[in-house]
């Protein structure tokens, strides 16, 4: 036992149980205070590389009062610029009613206020009587003020902050430990967004526990059991499943269905999965799954109905030009089924899809958040479909995903309730949500954490 009431300062501490403080959640101050420490702090993930594929394609990343335009430069070179004129500040690219962000492809962007005209590198190319300022507009004046970018995995990544360190330091080790499984090659199959009726954090510690699974998500315990771990990982963390007793090949996210005959079960759970979440799998698997039980004689073992159904649907998906990453299960174990990425950027790997969550302030306001959802796969060279990020109100979600919802909504006016003491994350399978409000601390410099 450690002090009672002791900051939770490093990750040894998070073994423990701690208090996390509702402040982050519901306070107006701590919103406030988020914009200067927080998002114009941390690398953020902005984009993905296929948004901007063809030289001049743009795409705008908002958060709070900030707004970026990252343009593909080059065939080599991506840039971002914050999204304002530098003659008298209207916003450069406009955010399409309704839309989510501007994207287009452009040979330069003019201001629609007074026409000032920027080329691809940010670079002043006209400005109307330009002899007016008296040679004065030298030096960048006139340019478009450059932001961080890098990319990792297929995402664009910006960092507000001039001083910012690089994004590879920033990542690790969640990067190393990700790169096998190649998501970079992944595409999206669909995207969502909404305004929700939570803050950001209460939106992504909906997804970054097992926890929850056996009471929010009731039907999925037909299909085995679902303790999983939760690891911090410097600034990140990341989870994964135990794997069942006597298939420990199989803690990674392309999971048995346990029962009697496990080729019935995991049909039925990828059946279940596909038409009520959307996520976590793709057609061939299901499709596999669903002829197991004509393939396979009853009675085989768990073990060989898991090798036979993965084997069979990489060697189908490869016969169509989709070829899986490899990864031995030992990295696998280690790996998990998802990180969290510090703050706000959850990616639910496997080695042929992904599930990626996003959420990030809305207006400032602590009780309302834009909460993003994607699902990626492999698809054969240039046969990955056109997406767009669709609004989509929650009654209109997959209906796993609308269980979460529920919860998110109502742990946003929980917190709120004068008596509420703090929250209480399990230590072992919620540790994710301890390490955050760890690492929050640090950069907002109130809310850490205490061991009770
Ligand atoms: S504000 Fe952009 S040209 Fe005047
Ligand atoms: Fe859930």
């Amino acid at each position: 036992m450690g002090e009672i009431g002791r900051i939770v300062q490093a990750p040894e501490d998070l073994v423990a149980p701690v208090s996390v403080p509702a402040e982050a959640y519901v306070s107006p101050e701590y919103a406030r205070a988020e914009r200067d420490r927080l998002w114009r702090r941390a690398w953020l993930q902005a984009a993905r590389m296929e948004d901007i594929e063809q030289v001049g394609s743009y795409i705008t990343f908002d958060i709070l009062d900030d707004s970026v335009i990252i343009v593909r430069a080059s065939d080599s070179e991506i840039r971002a610029f914050h999204n304002v004129c530098p003659h008298r500040g209207r916003k450069l690219v406009d955010t399409p009613p309704g839309k989510r962000n501007a994207s287009g492809n452009r040979a330069g962007f003019i201001c629609g206020y007074h026409g000032w005209t920027f080329g691809l590198d940010g670079q002043n190319t006209y400005v109307e009587h330009e002899a007016d300022w008296q040679g004065h507009l030298c030096g960048g004046r006139a340019d478009l003020g450059r932001v961080n970018v890098d990319s990792w995995g297929g995402w664009i990544w910006i960092n507000l902050d001039p001083g910012a360190g690089p994004l590879a330091e920033y990542l690790h080790p969640a990067a190393s430990m990700l790169d096998p499984y190649g998501l970079e090659k992944m595409r999206p199959r669909w995207r969502k967004w909404v305004v929700f009726q939570c803050n950001w954090k209460v939106a992504m510690e909906a997804f970054c526990e097992t926890y929850h699974v056996s009471t929010t998500h009731p039907e999925f315990m037909e299909f085995g059991q679902f303790r999983g771990w939760a690891r911090n990982q410097g600034l990140h963390s990341n989870i994964g499943y135990e794997a069942p007793k006597g298939q420990e090949e199989d803690s990674g996210k392309l999971r048995l269905g346990v029962g009697e005959d496990p080729r019935l079960t995991t049909a039925e759970m990828q059946n279940f999965t596909w038409e009520n979440a959307n996520t976590n799998t793709t057609a061939t698997l299901v499709a596999v799954a669903n002829r197991l039980k004509d393939e396979l004689p009853e009675g085989t073992a768990p073990a060989d109905v898991s090798a036979y159904w993965i084997s069979t649907a990489r060697r189908e998906d490869e016969a169509r030009g989709v070829v899986w990453a490899q990864v031995d299960p030992q990295h696998t174990a280690q790996a998990g089924t998802a990180w969290q990425i510090f703050p706000n950027f959850q990616i639910g790997h496997a080695v042929n899809n992904m599930l990626c969550y996003q959420a990030r302030p809305y207006k400032g306001d602590p009780d309302m958040c834009i909460f993003e959802a994607a699902v990626y796969e492999l698809y054969p060279e240039g046969q990955a479909p056109q997406t767009e990020w669709e609004y989509t109100e929650p009654a209109d979600w997959p209906p796993v995903l609308q269980q979460d919802f529920n919860n998110m909504a109502a742990v946003q006016q929980g917190m709120k309730n004068v008596g509420f003491r703090g929250a209480q994350p399990n230590p072992y399978m919620e540790r994710s949500v301890a390490s955050l409000h760890m690492n929050l601390a640090r950069y907002m410099g109130t809310g850490s954490p205490t061991t009770y």
